[in-house]
C-alpha cells in the first residue's frame, strides 16, 4: 500500500491562514505534555510514516502537533514478510513486526527529525521495543543520546514472535518494571503505550503510573485479528493475523482514555488518546474523554497528511461554536 502524501493542495496556505484567524480570535490550541509545548494536540503515531528528510519537511508543512517516530530496538528487525498491511474496508490489519534499523541509526534519524521539527515547535517522541526489562533501560539510555522531547515505551505490540517475544503489557507487574527501567535511564519524560487486549486497562495504567510514567498513550492496536482472501481462501497478511486500526477501534479507544482519565484524575498522568481517529469529530471526542493529545495513525494511510490540517481547523470551529479559548476549558468534560 502507498501512502499518499500532501493529497490535499494548499495545505500549508491553509494551515498559515487559519493560524491567523485562531490568533485574531484569541483561540490557541497548545497544549502542554510532561512539560513540553505542542503547538495543536494532534500527534503522528508511531510506526505510520518512515524518517526521511523529505518526510520530515511534509510533515513540518502539514500542520501537525508533534510526531512519534517507529518503535526501535537495540539491533534492527527485519520484521514480517510483505504484506504487511492491509485495507479490510473499516480500518487496517497490520503486521509489520516492528521492523526498524535499530537504536544506533534511529539515534542520527532522530538528530535529523529534531534539526526540520523543533525550529517549528513539534516535539519528537522516540518510540521504544525490548524484549527484555534490561533491554528496554538500555535502550532508553541510548535513544536518550538524540534527545527526543519525550520516549514513548511501546510495551503492547501485538504482533510478537510467541515462542520467543512477550507483550508486556498484558502483565502489570511487568509493565511496572519495564517503565521503572526505562525512567531509570531516559533523560525526558516517559509515555507508556499500553494494548486493549487485556481484562483491565485501568490496573496497568494505574500500576506504570505508580512505577513512574509521566503519561499513557491509550491505545495501540487491537487483536490480533485475520482477515481471509476468499478467492485464495489464505490470509492476507503474511504474518496471518495482524493488529487492527481504524474507525471499528474508536469507540474500544475513547473507553480507555476515558476509564485511565477518571482512574489516574489526580496523579498528574496525562494521555495521548490513540485509536480510530480520522477527523476532529474524534479527535475532540479523545479530548472531552481527558485526552491530551490526540494520536493519529490508520487515517494518514487512508487521507494522506492534509488530515492534520483538517483536524485542527475542525477543532478551532468546535471551539468558537461552543466559545472556548483554549483546550483546558473543555479536556475531560465527559468524565
Ligand atoms: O507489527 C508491528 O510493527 C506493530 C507494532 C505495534 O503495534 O506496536
Amino acid at each position: 500500500m502507498s501512502i499518499q502524501l500532501d493529497s490535499h493542495t494548499g495545505v500549508a496556505g491553509a494551515v498559515h491562514a487559519q493560524a491567523e484567524r485562531d490568533t485574531q480570535d484569541a483561540l490557541s490550541l497548545e497544549v502542554t505534555l510532561c512539560g513540553v509545548r505542542f503547538r495543536n494536540p494532534i500527534v503522528l503515531a508511531s510506526g505510520i510514516l518512515g524518517l526521511s528528510e523529505e518526510i520530515f519537511a511534509r510533515l513540518a508543512r502539514s500542520g501537525i502537533g508533534g510526531i512519534t517516530t517507529k518503535s526501535c530496538s537495540l539491533q534492527p528487525r527485519v520484521g514480517w514478510h510483505n504484506p504487511t498491511i492491509v485495507s479490510w474496508g473499516h480500518g487496517l490489519i497490520n503486521a509489520v513486526g516492528l521492523s526498524n534499523p535499530g537504536v544506533e541509526v534511529m539515534v542520527e534519524e532522530i538528530r535529523a527529525a529534531r534539526r526540520h521539527l523543533q525550529p517549528l515547535g513539534v516535539p519528537i517522541i522516540a518510540s521504544i521495543f525490548a524484549t527484555t526489562i534490561y533491554d528496554f533501560g538500555t535502550l532508553a539510555r541510548y535513544v536518550s543520546e538524540a534527545e527526543p522531547d519525550l520516549i514513548e515505551v511501546n510495551i503492547s505490540c501485538p504482533n510478537l514472535d510467541a515462542q520467543h517475544e512477550e507483550m508486556f503489557s498484558s502483565n502489570a507487574y511487568v509493565s511496572g518494571q519495564v517503565t521503572r527501567a526505562v525512567k531509570r535511564n531516559a533523560r525526558c519524560p516517559v509515555v507508556v503505550k499500553l494494548s486493549p487486549n487485556v481484562d483491565n486497562i485501568v490496573t496497568i495504567a494505574r500500576e506504570v503510573a505508580n512505577n513512574g510514567a509521566d503519561a499513557i498513550c491509550a491505545i495501540n492496536s487491537l487483536g490480533p485479528g485475520m482477515v481471509l482472501d476468499i478467492e485464495s481462501a489464505k490470509p492476507v497478511l503474511a504474518n496471518r493475523t495482524g493488529g487492527v486500526s481504524g474507525p471499528a477501534i474508536r469507540p474500544i479507544a475513547v473507553r480507555c482514555v476515558y476509564d485511565i482519565c477518571r482512574a489516574l484524575r489526580g496523579m498528574g498522568v496525562q494521555v495521548i488518546g490513540t485509536g480510530g481517529v480520522t477527523d476532529a469529530r474524534d479527535a475532540i471526542e479523545m479530548i472531552l474523554a481527558g485526552a491530551t493529545c490526540v494520536g493519529v495513525g490508520s487515517a494518514v494511510h487512508a487521507r494522506g497528511l492534509g488530515v492534520f490540517a483538517e483536524m485542527t481547523a475542525g477543532i478551532a470551529d468546535y471551539m468558537r461554536r461552543h466559545g472556548y479559548r483554549s483546550l483546558d476549558e473543555f479536556r475531560g468534560r465527559a468524565l
